[in-house]
């Protein structure tokens, strides 16, 4: 099982990749990885913050047993043998001509290209480490997203993300959620960086070259995703085409419906369309709208008391009117959820129950993660013009990934002048494949 990790820092430099897999080579914890890097700092390496993150994410992978593979992704790009420090060096010199040559350009090395392309199609999960340029991705970053998607070559593959930018709350957390979303849509399956804080991915602080080092939680959040993208990895990469008899059960949760049920009938009739090519499926529909859920009293007693790991705990809410219990034990036993929604011209018309639902899981993530490597997902039914709703599947990503879980790409149907134009039926089928693909994998 092996798992790529591409750098997208512009800084980054071939010279240096040796000192980067020797980074990613430490054994021992996090702060033994900090004062690794360091020592390599002192020897005059100018390590670019991305690269020390990339190390981090492989050290997390290679502390799982996976293979490590690592690709700075500006080695696709022309005139890009001198890093940004020796340009600036260059520039006090006098002759200008000279300095074209070491001009970053966006036009790619075509050998380098071909060797990424193996890389992954080699790979059973990708990270990408980047830098963060304007709460987004670096453009040799996104030059590596616009090949896979033109290559399908994300498809099927673990994915996670680690940024690092100059500031707190300097965009970290939107850079990774955009490339989460965009890799979904290429048919990656997407993990963030697990517990303890089990976030968009890694998240760290570094303005200058090396000082990443300085932020010893943002590099434990790169270790975590490395370690959760082996971890995927290695389940869904067991069992590529699972036998006959393996059968699995996928969740709907209706969050939100019209008081005739419309979503809930739709989400019916797909189901049993669906089941007709994918027999071995159990479709169980919760319907939230039907169902008393409490909100959230945000409580002391929910999370787990500290050095109790094996503890799960209760929600205090014990009214038996509350239907949040009965759903924790039927997505216990699940192999995958969905979390449906609605986005339709006649807003009004919704009865809402999404939000105090995501808000009351809270207890359920607090049981020690317990949807941990749940397949999940979020659907929407969208009438064409339709805006109230129209981030429903984004918002699951970021409220559901929370929970320890891995991402499958969101189904949308579309509805124009009353005709469904996309009924969603292939994505669904899509899901189940992935659903029992995975549980094939996690029996093995
Ligand atoms: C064009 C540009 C845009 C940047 N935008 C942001 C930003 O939006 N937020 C932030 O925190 N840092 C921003 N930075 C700072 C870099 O993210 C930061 O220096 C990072 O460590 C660079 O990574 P590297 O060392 O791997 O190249 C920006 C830097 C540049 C050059």
């Amino acid at each position: 099982m092996r798992v790529l990790t591409l750098c997208g820092s512009i800084r980054a430099h071939t010279s240096q990749h040796d000192a980067v897999m020797e980074l990613a080579h430490t054994k021992g914890p996090v702060s033994e990885f900090i004062r690794k890097g360091k020592s390599l700092v002192r020897t005059g390496l100018t390590l670019s913050n991305s690269e020390i993150l990339a190390a981090a994410t492989m050290k997390g992978v290679y502390s799982k047993g996976a293979d490590i593979e690592y690709f700075p992704l500006v080695v696709l790009f022309h005139h890009k043998e001198s890093s940004v420090l020796d340009l600036r060096r260059r520039s006090s010199k006098e002759n200008a001509e000279d300095e074209l040559a070491y001009v970053d350009t966006l036009s790619i090395v075509e050998e380098k290209l071909e060797e990424l392309c193996a890389k992954i199609v080699e790979a059973d999960g990708v990270i990408l480490s980047t830098p963060v340029y304007f709460g987004d991705r670096s453009s040799v970053a996104n030059k590596f997203l616009q090949v896979t998607a033109r290559k399908n070559l994300l498809q099927n593959k673990i994915f996670g993300v680690a940024s690092v930018g100059a500031k707190r709350n300097g965009g970290q957390e939107t850079c990774n959620i955009y490339s989460m979303i965009e890799t979904l849509n290429q048919g990656a399956l997407v993990v963030g960086n697990g517990p303890p804080t089990s976030q968009y991915g890694g998240t760290a602080i570094g303005g200058n070259p090396g000082d990443v080092l300085g932020d010893e939680s943002g590099i434990d959040t790169a270790f975590g995703v490395g370690m959760k993208v082996a971890h995927v990895s290695e389940m869904y990469s067991k069992e590529k085409h699972p036998a006959s008899h393996v059968r699995i059960r996928v969740d709907i949760l209706v969050t939100m419906d019209t008081s005739e049920r419309f979503l809930a009938k739709y989400l019916k009739d797909l189901t049993i369309r669906t089941a007709k090519t994918t027999p071995w499926v159990e479709f169980v529909i919760h319907e939230l709208i039907d169902s008393t859920i409490y909100r959230c009293l945000g409580c002391t007693i929910c999370p787990v008391p500290p050095g109790d790991s094996e503890k799960t705990t209760k929600c205090t809410i014990k009214d038996p009117e509350d239907c949040l219990e009965k759903l924790r034990e039927s997505l216990r036993g699940s192999d995958c959820a969905v979390i449906a929604g609605l986005n339709i011209l006649d807003y009004e018309k919704i009865i809402f129950r999404y939000q105090v639902l995501t808000e009351r899981m809270r207890y359920i993530r607090r049981s020690n993660f317990e949807l941990t490597d749940l397949l999940i997902t979020g659907l929407c039914y969208n009438q064409f013009g339709a805006t109230a709703n129209s981030i429903h599947s984004i918002k699951t990503l970021t409220s559901y990934i929370r929970h320890n879980t891995t991402f499958y790409k969101p189904i949308d149907i579309f509805e124009y002048e009353g005709k469904v134009v996309n009924d969603g039926s292939d994505s669904l089928v899509e899901l189940c494949n992935a659903a029992r693909r995975m549980k094939a994998g996690k029996q093995e």
